[in-house]
């Protein structure tokens, strides 16, 4: 493996700790010290500013602006849209005799900065020695509510440490805020007032002319004085510090998008500040503590070391872990069909905002096992987005629907051709999520309602942009890009071959049951969708002829003329070359053997259990060397077949790469955001690489394989209304029924019924 970590935050548990500030990696902090709440999301930035390499990054799930990149070939898409930055409500100003608070101008000491994933808080603390001889002792505490998500939380505690007097201070909400990349405001008619210690604003966005009010409740123990410039409101003060003895200025903020608009969304702002009522910081710091102990109770993965095991690498996987599971949850735990989970989160500015087809192929198992009903809403967001990829699927001369490659709303987003017209793998990760969903919960009601219209639709385009192959006779997919995209435009794509196949037969099998079994739903969707019964016979027709290149040893080419290509070395490319993309030329990484991520690995990932061992041996054999994982979704799907294949140091390898991906900047671009939706197969390199999970099956299987340097793993999925508690250790694993009903499962492939007692079965 080509890549290396860059370790730079303490190793704990269950914080993340920077101790001393480093200016250089300022962004990467950044990132890493991001909170959200599925609605809103704020990078680590500091309060005060004075970081010069810095993205203040806020962001309002789902607040977008559109831009018009103008009409060049049909097919590429002519408007693009992009998250921006909201309403900036961190923005403070501290003052000693003259002198502005400004860490890289300031002299300070004992700088330390914590996201605490018990408390869900980030805190940050220095002592800072003025020029006129005075320390001031400052810590910084914010939070965003997870349970009430229109509201957010900053906390600034000042302790004079060796004088007594005045101190000023300024705290502001503000729309004058810049997308960093675009380099400018995307907030107009910006309203603001203010009444005693509140500010209230409210803006919309040039182009897609959405709305959102932002409010602030300043509680300070002093005289303040409001202005209004702009678009910024500030409460400022002079606070009269004791020596020795603390003072506390505290913000209470809204920030709300509802969907409403102008006078009706200020009311509902107004109503939402007047909310805040007498709950305290410290209620909400209360609340948001039973929140997150709620959490971990039902969604901890616990690892313990192993005696003669080194202590901290392993405490260094355990925070790892939570630190994974601490972003997802925070990014995305459903009850709003509005949000998908975009590639970063809502932690930085890179790729928009947008949500790929990680949603599907790699975060829903995460949802699938602890919160199915987030799996649902996550389903949800695209059958209400049917109708955009419908639309898609006219621009690209096909019928049915292609779903985006990058969206926000539903809208293919990527101005980058090659990806938004040569990826199918939307479309089929849509319906492989469809079928994953429905196989584990047995929603035959989603499926009715919802599921077998999406599917009839994308069954519809991936029949429509299938062809006859000419020198095989058999079907596959032309042009296309699969997972691997070092490979562009490519024939026979292995990846798209299979899903295709693989949807094309599931939606004949659905709408076939539909049929014989609610002729009345059937002869609806029938209607709805000018359903011709021929349609079903021909995709079944497809998917038995599609082509698949294997040879007789099991080994699958990834597409045409993949074997042909000239060789690179991966392990020759110097860590300073990464990330690729910033380093060597465009078309220089499309011309060799390395791909970019799994891409036949990944559908012997997906659909495990059609393939046999020695199937998954040779592929793995052969595509591991070549994979240069400069896509974060690729590390855990190789510790998963490395450990399905006994295959123990690399497994544990590539999981340290996948769950520390971010904290230990493996991919030197952190600072861009986190890799939100690959830090989800974290989880899943836990659940399905050590404990040998496969869900594909007509029930459970387990096969647990725990590293050599762990004495114990533990945790618990969710599965058909029940809780399954498993902990590993050394020789044997326990499974007991935590709460609900008795199950079938196959461990080390023979059959055992699980219920309240435990269950002990030795290694295999
Ligand atoms: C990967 C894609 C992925 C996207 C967003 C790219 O680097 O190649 O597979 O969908 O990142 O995570």
């Amino acid at each position: 493996m080509a890549k290396a970590a860059d370790v730079y935050f303490a190793v704990d548990p269950w914080k993340i700790i920077e101790k001393g500030f480093n200016p250089a990696y300022s962004r990467v902090s950044e990132s890493v010290f991001s909170l959200a709440n599925e609605n809103m999301g704020v990078r680590g930035y500091f309060d005060e500013g004075g970081c010069q390499d810095s993205l203040r990054g806020f962001y309002v799930n789902g607040v977008y602006d559109v831009e018009h990149i103008g009409r060049s070939y049909k097919g590429i898409i002519d408007k693009s849209h992009f998250m921006i930055p909201t309403a900036e409500w961190l923005g403070t100003c501290i003052t000693v005799d003259g002198e502005k608070l400004e860490l890289q101008q300031s002299n300070f000491s004992d700088f330390s900065r914590t996201l605490d994933m018990r408390a869900g808080t980030l805190e940050r603390s220095f002592i800072w020695h003025t020029a006129s001889g005075k320390d001031l002792k400052i810590t910084f505490l914010r939070f965003l509510n997870m349970v009430n998500r229109e509201r957010a939380y900053q906390r600034i505690t000042l302790k004079a440490c060796n004088f007594a007097g005045k101190v000023g201070f300024s705290s502001a909400v503000s729309f004058d805020i810049a997308h960093e990349g675009r380099g400018k405001c995307f907030w107009q008619d910006v309203k603001c007032e203010a009444s005693k210690n509140s500010v209230m604003l409210k803006g919309r966005t040039l182009q897609s002319e959405q709305e959102v009010f932002a409010g602030a409740i300043v509680d300070v123990s002093a005289t303040v004085d409001v202005k209004i410039a702009g678009k910024t409101a500030v409460v400022s003060c002079t606070l009269n510090l004791v020596q020795g003895q603390e003072i506390r200025a505290d913000k209470r903020a809204v920030i709300l998008f509802d969907g409403t608009e102008g006078e009706l969304l200020w009311q509902n702002g107004l109503k939402a500040m007047d909310a805040l009522g007498n709950e305290t910081i410290e209620d909400a710091l209360r609340i948001q503590r039973e929140y997150w102990d709620a959490y971990w109770r039902t969604s901890d993965i616990q690892i313990d070391a192993a005696e003669e095991a080194d202590e901290d690498a392993v405490t260094a996987e355990q925070q790892g872990i939570r630190f994974c599971s601490f972003q997802l949850a925070q990014t995305y735990s459903g009850g709003s069909m509005r949000h998908n989970i975009g590639a970063k989160g809502l932690t930085g500015e890179a790729y928009n905002g947008h949500a790929f087809w990680d949603t599907e192929a790699c975060c829903l198992p995460f949802y699938l096992f602890t919160n199915p009903a987030a799996a649902k809403d996550l389903l949800l967001f695209r059958y209400n987005t049917l109708q955009n990829a419908i639309e898609r699927a006219k621009m690209l001369d096909c019928k049915g629907a292609c779903y985006p490659i990058a969206t926000l709303n539903g809208d293919e987003a990527c101005p980058l051709w090659q990806h938004a017209s040569l990826q199918l793998q939307p479309s089929t990760a849509v319906a492989y999520g469809i079928w994953h969903y429905v196989h584990l919960t047995k929603d035959q009601e989603f499926l009715r309602q919802y599921g077998a219209e999406i599917l009839l639709q994308i069954a519809r385009f991936m029949a429509s942009r299938v062809e006859l192959g000419g020198k095989n006779g058999k079907y596959g997919y032309f042009g296309v890009m699969g997972p691997d995209e070092f490979h562009m435009m490519v024939n026979n794509n292995a990846y798209t071959n299979y899903m295709g196949m693989r949807t094309l037969a599931y939606a004949a099998e659905v709408l076939e049951q539909m049929r014989c079994e609610f002729s009345d739903q059937y002869a609806k969707l029938v209607q709805k969708t000018a359903l011709d019964e021929d349609e079903i016979k021909d995709w079944m027709h497809i998917a038995r002829n599609m082509y698949i290149p294997q040879d007789p040893e099991g080994l699958i080419e990834q597409h045409d003329g993949y074997f042909d290509l000239p060789h690179t070395d991966i392990n020759a490319i110097p860590v300073n070359e990464f990330p690729l993309y910033e380093h060597w030329a465009y078309d220089r990484i499309y011309r060799s053997d390395m791909i970019k991520q799994p891409d036949v690995l990944m559908f012997l990932y997906l659909y495990n259990s059609s393939f046999t061992h020695q199937e998954k041996l040779i592929n793995y054999d052969f595509y591991q060397p070549r994979t240069i994982h400069e896509s974060s979704l690729s590390p855990a799907i190789h510790s998963i077949l490395a450990a399905e294949l006994d295959k123990m140091d690399e497994a544990i390898r590539f999981f340290g790469y996948a769950t520390r991906l971010d904290l230990d900047n493996y991919n030197r671009n952190t600072r861009e955001g986190l890799h939100i939706t690959s830090i989800a197969l974290a989880w899943v390199n836990i659940v399905y690489g050590f404990a040998g999970l496969r869900s594909d099956g007509e029930m459970l299987r387990f096969a647990p394989r725990l590293p050599d340097r762990w004495k114990r793993l533990q945790f618990s999925v969710i599965y058909q209304g029940r809780v399954i508690l498993i902990s590993m250790e050394p020789g044997k694993t326990s499974f007991r029924i935590e709460s609900g009903e008795a199950v079938e499962v196959m461990i080390y492939n023979q059959l055992y019924t699980l219920d309240k007692n435990e269950t002990m079965i030795d290694r295999q």
